[in-house]
């Protein structure tokens, strides 16, 4: 699969405090949060269970599942709080013309690492 960008919503859609579900058609969905100034595109679901995340809380730059209160950092995906043990995978991302586009054939650790 090629590294294509998808066009994923207007930045003026992303919520405060929350994330902005994503629903692709050969995929599961996404997320798109925005953490201050920076907009970060993550799976939508949980790794601990089929909770989606952006109906979670997101405060500052955590994200807490609503099933069982794990806890993920949002701009990398690391586990920030149990019962979750496996990191949220992160998905790079870019804003053009207010609108939200991310590579979703590779992660954002496959490209930075
Ligand atoms: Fe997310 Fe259990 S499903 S913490």
């Amino acid at each position: 699969m090629s590294d294509e960008w998808i066009d994923l919503c207007a930045v003026d859609d992303i919520p405060e405090g929350a994330g902005l579900q994503i629903p692709l058609a050969d995929r599961p969905p996404l997320a798109v949060f925005r953490v201050g100034e920076d907009i970060h595109v993550t799976d939508d679901t949980c790794t601990h269970g089929e909770a989606s995340l952006c109906e979670g809380e997101v405060e500052d730059d955590i994200v807490e599942c609503p099933f069982h209160q794990g806890a993920f950092h949002i701009p990398t995906g690391e586990v920030a709080g149990a019962p979750c043990t496996i990191p949220l995978r992160v998905y790079p991302c870019q804003t053009r013309d207010g609108r939200v586009y991310a590579c979703v054939a590779v992660t954002a650790d496959s490209v930075n690492g």
